[in-house]
């Protein structure tokens, strides 16, 4: 065999669908033949298990009429879009699942967490959407570099940023530098439902979403707009820290959220001129509160000197340095987020409609519950 006998058999496979066939399209790459041994790659534009079956199905019958004898078709597909199970209200529905990253207390690493979760779930494969929904103090710009970048306007809708692989739009892209806003609670709200709706978010796997710290109407905007699947709780070691984290876990529960688990950021220290760990604010020290909540700590995240400047200067570290030992833990942490979210999918998903408000307002409890006169009260309370 050779290249050219090689290409000529495979351009009598058609690309399943159309009238045109793989090598016509490009799709043929990496040719290899070693006698009768003949290897190569199919790089094609669907997901669908059946289209890659059928090419290399053809693929291998015309290679062999012509005498090759092993084969080897690699075939590289685009990863399928994951679906959700998940029911109830979503006002953002071309978003598949929902990460909420939330912390007791400020400045623990909620934000520097959200963007390194969200490369490393990038790199994982994942269509990701980073939503800075802090909208009292949005860093997510600078930190992933898009500073002083404004969005486009396409009628009423806002396009996105994009950087390292992920669409991201934060309430500091939106505003003049130095703005401030006073928020109150029906502005929250209305905020939290347009990052939603009115930002043109592709088709995502996953939108990480970095909320402000503590327990407010930005969380219950949040939950009510859209079935969040999971919940990620970030602390540092310290007791006092872990006081006020033991709120925003309780806020999961409340909120019926399943909760992925807990990073404990601040743990240890990684000297960046011997690389040796020491610990500082203790460590491990949130073991006890992941039992009491029934989940786990996925991530111990040093203090790393590295961090705190590629936050600042816009180069995370999950992206730049993808070797050293915070990025890894981020990277373990982020699979065990997306094992947590097919876990929740596989076994039916999430349902926000426990925690809708009951009434359209001057509507009592009792009469919503007339769209299934059958069941009395309808869980209203009042049968
Ligand atoms: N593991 C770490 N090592 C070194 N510096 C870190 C680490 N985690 C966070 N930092 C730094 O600590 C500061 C606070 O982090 P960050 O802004 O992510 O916290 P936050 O919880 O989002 O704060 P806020 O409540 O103000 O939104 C930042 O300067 C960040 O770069
Ligand atoms: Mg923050």
């Amino acid at each position: 065999m050779t290249e050219e006998s090689v290409k000529s058999a495979l351009s009598k496979v058609m690309y399943p669908g159309f009238t045109k066939d793989i090598v016509t399209f490009g799709f043929v790459k990496d040719i290899v033949v070693n006698g009768d041994d003949v290897s190569f790659t199919v790089d094609i534009t669907s997901s669908a298990p059946e289209v890659s079956q059928q090419i290399k199905d053809e693929a291998t019958a015309e290679l062999m009429r012509e005498g090759a004898e092993n084969i080897t078709c690699n075939i590289k597909a685009p990863v399928m879009p994951r679906e959700s199970s998940s029911k109830g209200k979503n006002i953002a529905p071309q978003v598949k699942n929902f990460l909420m990253v939330s912390s007791g207390k400020g400045g623990v690493g909620k934000s520097t967490t959200s963007v390194n979760i969200a490369i490393s779930l990038a790199k994982q494969g994942l269509k990701v959407g980073l939503l800075d929904a802090d909208i009292y103090g949005p860093n997510i710009p600078r930190m992933m570099g898009l500073g002083d970048v404004k969005p486009e306007v396409n009628g009423n809708k806002v396009l996105p940023l994009k950087a390292y692989g992920i669409e991201v739009m934060s309430m500091g892209s939106l505003m003049e530098d130095g703005q401030s806003l006073i928020w109150r609670g029906a502005m929250i709200m209305k905020a939290i439902e347009q990052f939603l709706r009115d930002i043109m978010w592709s088709e995502l796997d996953i939108m990480v979403i970095d909320m402000p710290p503590g327990t407010g109407d930005a969380q219950l905007t949040l939950a009510q707009s859209v079935p969040v699947t999971v919940g990620l709780t970030v602390t540092t070691p310290q007791g006092v820290s872990l006081d006020d984290s033991r709120r925003s876990l309780d806020m999961f529960k409340k909120l019926n959220i399943p909760i992925a688990g807990i990073i404990e950021n601040m743990s240890g220290f990684i000297a960046p001129d011997t690389g040796v760990e020491y610990d500082i604010f203790g460590k491990g020290t949130s073991q006890p509160m992941a039992d009491e909540f029934d989940t786990k700590i996925i991530a111990e995240v040093p203090l790393e000197p590295s961090i705190r400047t590629g936050g600042d200067e816009g180069k995370p570290i999950a992206f730049v340095n993808p070797t050293s030992e915070s990025a890894k833990r981020y990277a373990t942490a982020a699979a065990s987020i997306w094992a947590s979210v097919e876990e929740i999918n596989a076994n039916g998903g999430v349902d926000n409609q426990s925690v809708q408000p009951t009434t359209p307002p001057g509507v009592s409890a009792c009469s919503t519950g007339s769209a299934a006169p059958q069941s009395s009260g309808g869980g209203c309370g009042c049968s």
